[in-house]
């Protein structure tokens, strides 16, 4: 096989990642030949780190300047559909962050074009390559521990997010940039697919960081139903400043699995700054998912060399049905259908 060619558009937190995953494990089979960031310091000190040759303001411009067999897109949600259209139209494969994108529209106009393009689009739920996560969905399928009943799923980030990640108008706020990870994990768990949601939030800390922006919630969770019966919730904390917690417990007819802990080690009582083991807290999902990353990364040049990635758009868009009718639940005070956000897809009031 020859060595991957892959352009990364999006130079930020995500975007430096994935170029250290393939760069520093996955050399011998990609490698990471131009970036894309309107943001030119941000993209020249990402270059410069990594000695990437070419980089480019605009998607437009690093395809007419170069061949690539695949690109990378890291960047804000509301750039997601956009970005992924032109690069699978350009007859490339495409690796898309999380979440898929901001509502079900473009979710629906990014699957028509793989499948006018004949590509590949894997998703960025790094969680599906993590082997405790892959372990626990193995054993929930064989029925070893009977069918599940409840399943409890949390993330808390430790610090704000960038600024359009905090705006329900730029990216759905929380449940989308925090749990869409948790929004898919109890699909996959669950094995079945939602049937309504409720989802309350609240505010505890934005007035304190100075966050000012209509609809901002730091806390929220939410109540799903599955088509098979299973119950499900979801808890998210941003900021929690305690570190990064990723947690899920199911409870089946014959027993439970647990997947993820606080830190490596385990730990029991948390207070910022003073955790009794405070050293075994993740400090970030960097961290926490660090060889999932990289196996997301190696999942994808799979993908290049021609392999059905193993999440993709349908699971993508399952999870934006849920941000989108748990959105619509927040703001509305009630429990949403999910067939009433998947029946006749339009663009939610709050993106208008
Ligand atoms: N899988 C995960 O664990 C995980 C973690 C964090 C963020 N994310 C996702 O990754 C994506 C990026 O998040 P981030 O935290 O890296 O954001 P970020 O703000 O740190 O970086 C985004 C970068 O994209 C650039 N950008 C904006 N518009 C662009 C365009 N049109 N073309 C090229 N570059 C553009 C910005 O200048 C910025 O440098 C989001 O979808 C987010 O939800 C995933």
């Amino acid at each position: 096989m020859t060595v991957k060619q892959v352009l990364m558009v999006g130079a930020g937190r995500v975007g430096r990642l994935h170029t250290t995953s393939i760069t520093e494990r996955l050399g011998h089979r990609a490698q990471v030949t131009a970036l894309v960031d309107p943001a030119t310091e941000v993209a020249q000190t990402l270059a410069t780190d990594f000695g990437i040759g070419h980089v480019y303001a605009t998607l437009e411009e690093a395809l007419a300047g170069g061949t690539y067999d695949g690109v990378v897109i890291t960047t804000p949600t509301f750039t997601h559909r956009d970005l992924a259209i032109t690069s699978l139209r350009a007859g490339l494969d495409v690796h898309l962050e999380k979440p898929m994108a901001m509502n079900l529209v473009e979710c629906r106009q990014i699957t028509a074009a793989v499948q006018a393009s004949g590509r590949r689009l894997q998703l960025g739920f790094m969680r599906r390559f993590d082997k405790d996560f892959q372990a626990a969905a193995e054993l929930l399928a064989s029925g070893q521990i009977g069918r599940p009943m409840i399943i409890k799923s949390m993330t808390h980030g430790p610090g704000l997010p960038p600024a359009w990640a905090n705006d329900i108008r730029t990216s759905n706020g929380l449940i989308a940039e925090v749990t869409s990870h948790d929004l898919d994990t109890i699909g996959w768990f669950a094995g079945a697919v939602p049937d309504t949601i409720t989802v309350k939030v609240a505010n505890f800390k934005g007035a304190e960081r100075g966050v000012d922006t209509p609809n901002f919630y730091d806390t929220m969770l939410a109540t799903v139903t599955f088509t098979n019966g299973v119950l499900a919730s979801v808890a998210g904390v941003c900021p929690a400043d305690y570190g990064y917690d990723s947690r899920v417990e199911v409870t089946a007819t014959k027993g439970m699995v647990e997947v993820g802990d606080t830190g490596p080690g385990g730990l029991a009582v948390v207070v910022a700054g003073q955790g009794t083991k405070a050293e075994a807290v993740y400090p970030s999902w960097r961290v926490r998912f660090a060889e999932a990353y990289v196996r997301e990364m190696a999942g994808f040049v799979d993908a290049m060399e021609g392999v059905t990635p193993a999440v993709g758009a349908a699971e993508g868009e399952q999870a934006v049905a849920l941000v989108v009718a748990g959105v619509q639940s927040l703001l509305e005070g009630r429990t949403v259908a999910l067939s009433e956000v998947t029946a006749n897809p339009t663009i939610p009031g709050w993106q208008v």
